[in-house]
Parts: structure tokens; sequence; C-alpha cells
């Protein structure tokens, strides 16, 4: 019986990140905390962002991969790759020795449900999923009902009626912020959590997610949060220009 807040993608963004832990703690009182991924990478505060989250239970995501082996920087766009330049001169050793520690996957059995930033498939490679048939792959092999997931920064979920075959897999994009997702039994879920820190559907709030193991039920929130001052710190810190556009609108 538990509440769990499952968070991701916050890339720094310590006002985003500290106005969602304030309301899952306080508001939500949830039990748990766990991460998805890509706590670090493109915004301003990513000492502060590991710190206020280590303790939870987190996943690597591909910036903080890279911010700590240094390598495949070149697959990264040019905006992205300025950034995570920046951010591995920020960071400190005792932080990406922390990031260096978190495991790609992890299930829980006893809540059943899995975590990976990517694919479940080759999840050391990062790859993304936002059509049915990327989800295929993932249904296979997941072990749990559930599988939770972030990496693209837009939230959507995939359902699985049975036998996984791409006709079976439904997509749904459009999220109901208002009601909540009622688990059915025979069904596996995928559910890509949106980004706390940098979400990309053209809405600035921070985007997560609240699983209920008691009542099984799925809710998708939307909190807003001090993005001006998340703007003014790119800045600041010379981060790259478009990083300031993008979180003002959420693209
Ligand atoms: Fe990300």
């Amino acid at each position: 019986m538990l509440k769990i807040g499952l968070i991701g993608d916050i890339h720094g963004n310590l006002e985003a990140l500290e106005a969602v832990l304030e309301y899952l703690s306080t508001k939500q009182k949830v039990d748990k905390i766990v991460v998805l991924g890509d706590i670090v990478g493109y915004m301003a505060n990513p000492n502060e962002c590991v710190e206020l989250v280590k303790d939870y239970d987190c996943i690597q995501g591909n910036h903080d991969s890279t911010v700590v082996y240094g390598e495949d920087l070149d697959w990264f766009n040019p905006v992205a790759k300025e950034a995570l330049i920046w951010t591995i001169n920020e960071l400190t050793d005792k932080n990406k020795n922390i990031l260096r520690d978190f495991p790609l996957t992890k299930i829980y059995r006893e809540e059943d449900f899995t975590i990976s930033h990517g694919t479940l498939n080759s999840p050391e490679k990062f790859l993304y999923m936002d059509r049915s048939f990327e989800a295929r792959e993932s249904f296979d092999l997941m072990e749990t009902q559930l599988l939770f997931i972030g990496h693209t920064h837009v939230p959507q979920y995939f359902i699985s009626n049975g036998d996984n075959s791409f006709a079976d897999i439904e997509m749904v994009s459009d999220i109901d912020y208002k009601r909540e997702i009622q688990l059915q039994k025979g069904k596996k879920y995928i559910f890509n959590i949106g980004s706390v820190g940098q979400p990309r559907d053209h809405n600035y709030k921070s985007c997560f997610v609240i699983y209920d193991t008691d009542r099984k039920t799925i809710k998708y929130v939307r909190l807003p949060y001090k993005v001006k001052i998340t703007a003014r710190k790119v800045k600041k810190n010379r981060l790259p220009k478009f990083l300031y556009k993008r979180i003002l609108v959420g693209m």
C-alpha cells in the first residue's frame, strides 16, 4: 500500500524540482519518490539537483551517463552538447560519482513496476519510445504489469491488451489531467511520465506521475514553478540562448 511519486528529466532545473518535491511531500504525502534519470544537463543547477534527489531511488538517463563517462557527446544536437560540456565542468567529482552509481533500470516486484529512462530493450542505448511499434519490444520484456519511462519529455502512455502484437497496442497522447487512470487486470501499461525540468509538449509546467499501488490508479500532474528564474539563470551562466526560449514555452 504505497503512494509513489515518479519524476524524471529534471535537467538541472532547481526551481521545478523544488516545486515538485514540495508538492509530492506536503500535498500528496507520497510514501516514496522514484527518479527516472536525466537529473542533469541543459539547466544551471546540476549539483543542487543531484544533491536533492541522491537519497531517492534513481536510475541514469543519457545526459547523466554522458557527464559521468564523457563519451557520446557527438550523439547530441549542438545545443545539448554545449550544455553538457558546461555541466561536465560544473559538476563536482562527488556528484559525478553519485550519478555513476545509479543503475539503468530497476524492478519493483512487490509494487509490480519497472523503471527505465528509454525503452526496456537495450536500456544502455537510451532509445526513444513515442510510437506504438517502439513499445512492442519493451512490452515483451516486461516482468511487471507497469513500466515507467521518460526521455522524450512528452507525456503519453501505451496499453497492451494481451499478446503485445502491433495491432494490440493502444497509444494515448492526449492526457486528461483531471482524471485518474484506473489500471485493469490482464493489461500491461507503459507510462511516459513527461519531464519535470524541460517539458516539450508546449506547456512549461512540470509533468510527473503518481502511482497509487493500493487503488491501482495513475495520475498525471502538471505543476507551475518559477520558470522565469530558471530562464534567467540560463542567460547568467551563458548556457545556449535557445534553452532560455524553450523553457518558457515548453518546447
Ligand atoms: Fe531528458
